[in-house]
């Protein structure tokens, strides 16, 4: 491998570009070359960055086109073609999140990539963010106590898509971060929700996440909301915290609040909870872009052979919940057991940011 890994991007509409971004910035890596099926998009971005060689057609890309990674940034549907051509082409993959379209899809790609020593990464960028980590180093710490609940709500107008509804667009970010916080997999999931724009698929959905631990999560998505909502509260038995990813400096706060039930009492006279308000304190937050520390991280296990905190089985996991969010959201709501293979450990188990934030 050349001392700057080569990567080539396929996918220069919303997001690709912010990864061409990152890459492109980043010491120990260049942009070669760049793919988009639309020509307007591709001379947009391809005027950007002159360096890089602008492709219509993904195959030519990777037959002409030095490349050691390839960053797949389309549309979910494409994701397990595409991800798997690079694959096969020997090409270290990183895969925009949700993985792709079944869990099958999913299998596929990472024995391919096991097979050929190749890393697998999907992009699941919260887990490369600040805030999150801060948040995790607060629930291992035993600060707020046992996690008891988590809420979280991502609302705003749009972007609506054409091939997934707004929980596979935006919950796989809230699901990785309950995920990674919990350390654990859900064993029942309920989705429903309501398709009003676009029929058949749905632009609002309520999901929950009901944990073996006796947790809960439950995840809150719109495309139909005239206010921008990045909102997560995570309920410990001692404390709570609010992270608010819209707040430009101030994004968790810790909450000393609780409410505790008297041990014992003889009459309900006697019988009163105790409210506990404390004090608010809002940690230090160092700022960095997370999607330039995913970029660093995907560099880093290329070179290394490391496996990527947000590995190709994590992916797998999310798309797993995804498929069982389909399937109740099709019976009303229905839940749908969730059970991990029998000895297969969580892949959200043990932290992982810890090694991403001190790189
Ligand atoms: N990690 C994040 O925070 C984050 C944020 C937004 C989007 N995403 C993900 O990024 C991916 C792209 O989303 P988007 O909003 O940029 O979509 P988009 O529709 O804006 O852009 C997709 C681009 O891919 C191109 N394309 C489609 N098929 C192609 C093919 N076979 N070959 C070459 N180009 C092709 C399209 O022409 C389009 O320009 C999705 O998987 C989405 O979930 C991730």
């Amino acid at each position: 491998m050349s001392e700057n890994i080569s990567v080539g991007v396929v996918g220069c509409g919303y997001w690709g570009p912010n990864l061409i971004r990152n890459f492109d910035r980043l010491t120990g890596a260049r942009v070669a070359a760049i793919c988009d099926l639309t020509k307007e998009r591709l001379e947009h971005v391809a005027n950007l960055y002159s360096d890089a060689i602008p492709y219509t057609d993904f195959d030519k890309m990777l037959a002409e086109a030095d490349l050691d990674a390839v960053v797949v940034a389309t549309p979910v549907k494409t994701h397990h073609s595409l991800a798997k051509a690079a694959l096969m082409a020997g090409k270290h993959t990183l895969v925009e999140k949700p993985m792709a379209s079944s869990t099958a899809e999913c299998d596929e790609l990472i024995s391919l990539a096991e097979a050929r020593g190749l890393t697998l990464m999907v992009g699941n960028t919260f887990l490369y963010s600040e805030p999150i980590h801060r948040i995790k180093e607060i629930i291992e710490m035993g600060d707020i106590g046992e996690v008891l609940y988590i809420n979280s709500q991502r609302l705003n107008l749009g972007l609506f898509q054409k091939d997934i509804n707004v929980a596979w667009d935006l919950a796989p970010h809230d699901i990785s971060i309950i995920l990674h916080l919990l350390g654990e997999t859900p064993d029942v999931v309920n989705c429903q929700g309501n398709a009003h724009i676009t029929p058949g698929i749905e632009d609002i959905t309520n999901m929950s996440l009901s944990f073996g631990t006796h947790r809960f999560a439950s995840i809150q998505s719109s495309w139909l909301e005239p206010r921008k909502v990045r909102q997560m509260t995570i309920v410990g038995s001692r404390r709570m915290v609010v992270y608010d990813d819209l707040e430009p400096r101030e994004k968790i706060r810790v909450y000393d609040v609780r409410v505790e039930r008297p041990p014992h009492y003889d009459t309900f006279g006697e019988f009163h909870y105790s409210y506990h308000y404390g004090d608010c304190y809002i940690p230090y937050i160092q700022q960095e872009e997370p999607l330039q520390v995913l970029c660093k991280h995907f560099l880093h296990c290329v070179e290394t052979g490391e496996k990527p905190v947000s590995c190709g089985r994590q992916g797998a996991e999310l798309v797993r919940i995804l498929e069982a969010c389909s399937e109740s959201l099709a019976s009303g709501g229905a839940p749908v057991q969730f059970a991990a293979a029998p000895g297969v450990v969580s892949p959200f188990e043990g932290g992982g940011l810890k090694v991403v934030g001190s790189e």
